[in-house]
């Protein structure tokens, strides 16, 4: 029996580029049918996320629509991660100018009429859930309509606290609406995505490829790296967070995966964004509503991501 190659996810891609969302998109852009990237505010203030998320698509020669969304988060006040990202959100590298304009500042439109319009859309969330928890509460019917959602967020740890990973810390209430909004749900928290990091080593794998693209991808990533080096006691380079969420839809034999009850803590004076996630033996547990990753073969993980640079590097 031959092997059949398997049909690429049909993808909707949310993000706040953000440095490891430029990876994701690469990753995306070659192993889905990327119908959209929309963005949202997280790493920086939208207009910027935007305008990275125009940048990439340049750089990798895609025309794939792009639509803004949502520039402040429910009810939490915007908050950015310049320290992490730097003040464009992608600093770093030489970038160009974006040489088109946005598609539409109606990514929540965009989502939901795409995924009405088209079978097994899946959402892949990697910033804040602000759209995402917006698409589901303008139309509740999408619960039943998407393939699943795909997010990068959340752990037993956190990022922005000690507690809150800085996805969902941003924007608590949309990450409980998507939480339970009660379809499939994968969640690639900082478990994972911190066993995946751009060591010197696997960035020199990058900075090898011909081509201006890659040239500018180990630069960023090399910015990346040292804010994560510098912030940390024991990391050899930056956790490469978003692409875990798109590779694990189109990779899935590279991850370990286990269900879990997870909900979001939204009150708590420590603790909010939050996710519980209840790991006990107890047979009472609460049933799983989500796939939580634990595990990625991190080396054939970044292989990926290098021969994904490869194909968009000429
Ligand atoms: O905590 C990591 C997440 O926050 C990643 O998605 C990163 O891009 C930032 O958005
Ligand atoms: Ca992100």
């Amino acid at each position: 029996m031959p092997a059949t190659t398997p049909i690429p996810p049909s993808i909707i891609l949310d993000c706040d580029p953000g440095h490891d969302d430029a990876i994701a998109i690469v990753v995306a852009a070659q192993h889905t049918n990327l119908l959209g990237i929309t963005t949202v505010a997280g790493n920086a203030p939208l207009t910027l996320t935007t305008r990275n998320a125009l940048i990439m698509t340049d750089l990798l020669g895609i025309d794939t629509p792009v639509h803004s969304g949502a520039e402040r988060p429910l009810v939490a006040p915007p908050r950015h991660a310049g320290y992490v990202h730097g003040a464009s959100g992608l600093d770093g590298a030489d970038l160009p100018e974006p040489s088109r304009p946005v598609d539409s500042n109606h990514a929540i439109d965009f989502i939901i009429d795409t995924c009405r319009n088209t079978e097994g859309v899946w959402l892949v969330p990697i910033g804040p859930l602000t759209n995402i928890a917006l698409a589901l509460r303008a139309a509740p019917d999408l619960a039943g309509r998407i393939a699943g959602i795909s997010l990068m967020g959340g752990g037993t740890f956190g990022n922005r606290t000690a507690a809150a990973e800085f996805n969902l810390w941003a924007d608590p209430e949309a990450a409980a609406m998507v939480f339970d909004y009660g379809g499939p749900l994968m969640m690639s928290g900082l478990d994972v995505t911190h066993q995946f990091q751009a060591t010197p080593d696997r960035v020199d794998k990058v900075r090898a490829l011909p081509g201006r693209l890659a040239e500018l991808l180990a630069d960023l990533l090399v910015f990346f790296s040292h804010t994560y080096t510098t912030r940390h006691d024991d990391m050899g380079g930056a956790a490469v967070h978003d692409p875990i969420a798109v590779m694990a839809l189109t990779h899935p034999e590279l991850f370990t995966v286990v269900r879990r009850h997870v909900v979001i803590e939204v009150w708590g004076e420590h603790t909010r964004g939050m996710t519980l996630i209840d790991q006990r033996s107890l047979i009472e547990r609460r049933p799983p509503n989500c796939d939580m990753l634990t595990h990625v073969d991190a080396d054939a993980a970044f292989d990926v991501i290098v021969r994904a640079i490869a194909a968009f590097s000429r």
